[in-house]
């Protein structure tokens, strides 16, 4: 713990160059099918859940209508599965034509009706993950299909394709995205895909030179064991990402599966606030016309999603963890402030009582004002060696904001 002030050197603002498209200054909020609807393509069975147009629109219907829209989410995001299993007779890609009978312009421009975005999946290698076409050997024809179908947002995701060859060809598919002239948010599972699978370190320099969001660690799934597990990676950074997270560029611990079926709510929670302390972005992957109120709160909570769309946009650094307990530290573009969060990993059944005084926070200044961003709430005015007492509850979180009171 007393290693904390040389650790707080490594919170400083990115700058490396960020892809020149203007695009993603904040992270990118939306909903994503992936997580929640994976590639459930039996839409007689299922007419409901299946990877269809219809799908996408009555989500976008209640992004707007259940407050989604207007608390910052803006995408709605195709993942796997949309297309039908061959390109066309020129070689061009279509979507599937009984699940998205009017074509992915038709729906992009249903979603821009609504006042959102519409986002696309691809796969830099020969197949995506789930064995539809994948771009390699396409890219060009297929960038130009994204433009012209009006499409705002590709991931590009890295299955059945050599790891190595992703540091020419994700740059090369960048500058096809760019010479179509249409802004297209680009994200790349480059570097997790190399990391994860290959074990080569990204050149995250590069990265953040071409995509505007980038993919560090495995899926995640919708389980706390899973979610820990992808605290850890930013916890420990052992590929070296924490850096490079910045306007027009930012790390993607992949999709919220708040409102799921596998989180307790406190986890939940935790997870909403640790992605927001990350300036992640946040892509909810949740069925919405089903949501529970608390859920929907969480996803909504403005308290959090300023902290994640912080114009700073630094990504949180744990400053330890002690046992069960993980203290991060996010500064924020107000001078002196810091969003700070303390995560419980205890689970044995009560509250912790926790007792650390500001500076173990890592806090440099003299004194602050501090609030419960949680509870929206003054906490009052604490000096670097007043003693600051919490409790929280298993598997849960603390949010804390931090002005300079002088
Ligand atoms: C293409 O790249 C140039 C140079 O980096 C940049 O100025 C421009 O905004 C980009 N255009 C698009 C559509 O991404
Ligand atoms: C982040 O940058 C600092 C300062 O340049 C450096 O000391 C630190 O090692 C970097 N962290 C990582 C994880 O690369």
């Amino acid at each position: 713990m007393w290693m904390i002030l040389t650790i707080i050197s490594l919170l400083q603002v990115v700058t490396v160059h960020s892809l020149d498209n203007g695009l993603a200054r904040t992270p990118p909020m939306g909903w994503l099918s992936w997580e929640r609807f994976r590639c459930n393509i039996d839409c007689k069975n299922d007419p409901d859940n299946c990877i269809s147009e219809n799908l996408y629109m009555k989500m976008a219907d209640l992004m707007v209508s259940e407050g989604f829209k207007d608390a910052g989410y803006q995408f709605v995001n195709i993942d796997d599965c949309w297309m039908a299993r061959e390109r066309d007779s020129k070689g061009r890609l279509q979507a599937d034509p009984d699940r998205f009978p009017h074509g992915i312009k038709a729906l992009a421009d249903y979603i821009h009706s609504k006042g959102l975005k519409l986002g696309i999946y691809e796969d830099f290698g020969t197949e995506t993950c789930g064995g539809y076409p994948g771009s390699e050997f396409y890219m060009q024809s297929d960038a130009n299909s994204f433009a012209e179908w009006d499409v705002d947002m590709l991931k590009f995701d890295g299955c059945n394709s050599d790891p190595k060859d992703m540091d020419t060809g994700y740059p090369i598919m960048g500058q096809f995205l760019n010479q179509t002239g249409r802004p297209i948010v680009y994200e790349c599972s480059w570097p997790s895909a190399q990391w994860v699978i290959a074990h080569i370190k990204p050149d995250y320099k590069a990265v953040r030179e071409h995509c505007n969001v980038w993919r560090v660690a495995r899926d995640v799934q919708d389980d706390w064991v899973n979610v820990q597990h992808i605290i850890d990676v930013y916890g420990t950074d052992d590929s070296g990402f924490t850096n490079f997270t910045g306007p027009g560029g930012f790390s993607d611990p992949d999709m919220l599966v708040v409102g799921d079926f596998g989180l307790s709510y406190n986890q939940q929670k935790t997870q909403m606030a640790l992605w927001s302390l990350w300036s992640a972005p946040l892509f909810m992957s949740t069925d919405l016309r089903t949501i529970d109120s608390a859920s929907k709160a969480l996803l909504q909570h403005p308290g959090l999603i300023a902290i994640n769309q912080d114009p700073l946009g630094a990504q949180a650094v744990r400053l330890y963890q002690i046992s069960s307990l993980g203290v991060w530290l996010k500064p924020l573009a107000k001078t002196g402030s810091y969003a700070i969060g303390i995560v419980n990993r205890d689970n044995q059944g009560m509250p912790n009582t926790v007792k650390l005084q500001l500076n173990q926070l890592g806090l440099p200044g003299p004194s602050y004002n501090i609030s419960d961003v949680f509870e929206n709430k003054p906490l009052g005015v604490y000096t670097s060696t007043d003693m600051f007492i919490m409790s929280i509850e298993p598997t849960s979180i603390f949010i804390g904001l931090a002005v300079p009171s002088s």
